[in-house]
C-alpha cells in the first residue's frame, strides 16, 4: 500500500526523518525498554504514559514493540499556543485516568525542545510517588535547551528547526504525516 501521495510541492514542509527510519527506531527503543523492564514487570505494573496530543502516533508504534504487559494512559499538557514559540507556561489540560503510585512509569513525549514542559511534568509526576519514572522522547533539539532534562530513551536528535508530522503539529495541523518534516515557509 505504501504512504499516501503527499503533494510535496505544495506542502509547507520537507522530509527530515522518513517513516522507515521512525519505524526502525521504534523497534529498537521498544526492544530496549522490554529488556530494561522485564525484571521490574514482575514487581509492579508498568504504565506507558503518553503526553497528548503529540505523542499519540509514537505511542501507538512504540508500545507495540514493548513485549510486556503494560498499561497505557495519557496526560494532556499545554505549553504552546497556536504558534511556534514556547510560552514557558505549562498547564495540565487532562489528568491521568488512574493513580501511578508504586507503578513503573515511562513517559512518552514527542519532543524535548526548551525542556520546560517535560521538566514541569516529571516534577509533577514524581510527587505522585511512582515506583520509578523514566522518559522516552522521540525527538530532542539540544540547541534550544533551557532546562536540563534526562532523556532515558531518545529517538532522534534534530537541528534547531520547527518540525511537523508523526504527531507533531503546526497550528494543530499535519499531525497525521507518516514522516517528520521541517517547516519550509
Ligand atoms: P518545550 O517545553 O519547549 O520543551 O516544548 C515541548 C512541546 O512543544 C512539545 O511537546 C511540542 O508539543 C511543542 N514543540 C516544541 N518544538 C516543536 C516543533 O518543532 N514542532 C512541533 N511542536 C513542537
Amino acid at each position: 500500500m505504501g504512504s499516501p501521495p503527499w503533494n510535496r510541492d505544495q506542502d509547507p514542509f520537507a522530509e527530515l526523518i522518513s517513516a522507515d527510519a521512525i519505524a526502525q527506531r521504534c523497534a529498537e527503543l521498544g526492544a530496549q525498554i522490554t529488556r530494561d523492564y522485564a525484571e521490574r514487570a514482575k514487581s509492579a505494573d508498568i504504565v506507558v504514559l503518553g503526553v497528548l496530543k503529540g505523542s499519540v502516533l509514537f505511542m501507538a508504534d512504540l508500545s507495540r514493540h514493548i513485549a510486556l504487559p503494560i498499561y497505557l494512559d495519557f496526560i494532556g499538557i499545554s505549553s504552546y499556543g497556536d504558534d511556534t514559540k514556547s510560552s514557558g507556561v505549562v498547564q495540565i489540560t487532562q489528568d491521568l485516568s488512574r493513580p501511578i503510585a508504586d507503578k513503573h512509569v515511562i513517559v512518552v513525549e514527542d519532543i524535548v525542545d526548551t525542556g520546560h514542559t517535560v521538566h514541569y511534568l516529571m516534577e509533577n509526576l514524581a510527587t505522585r510517588k511512582p515506583a520509578s519514572l523514566s522518559l522516552c522522547s522521540l525527538l530532542h533539539k539540544p540547541e534550544r535547551s533551557e532546562r536540563e532534562v534526562k532523556i532515558d530513551y531518545l529517538g532522534f536528535t534534530i537541528p534547531n528547526k520547527f518540525v511537523v508530522g508523526y504527531g507533531l503539529d503546526i497550528a494543530q495541523q499535519w499531525r497525521n504525516l507518516p514522516f517528520i518534516g521541517f517547516v519550509t515557509t
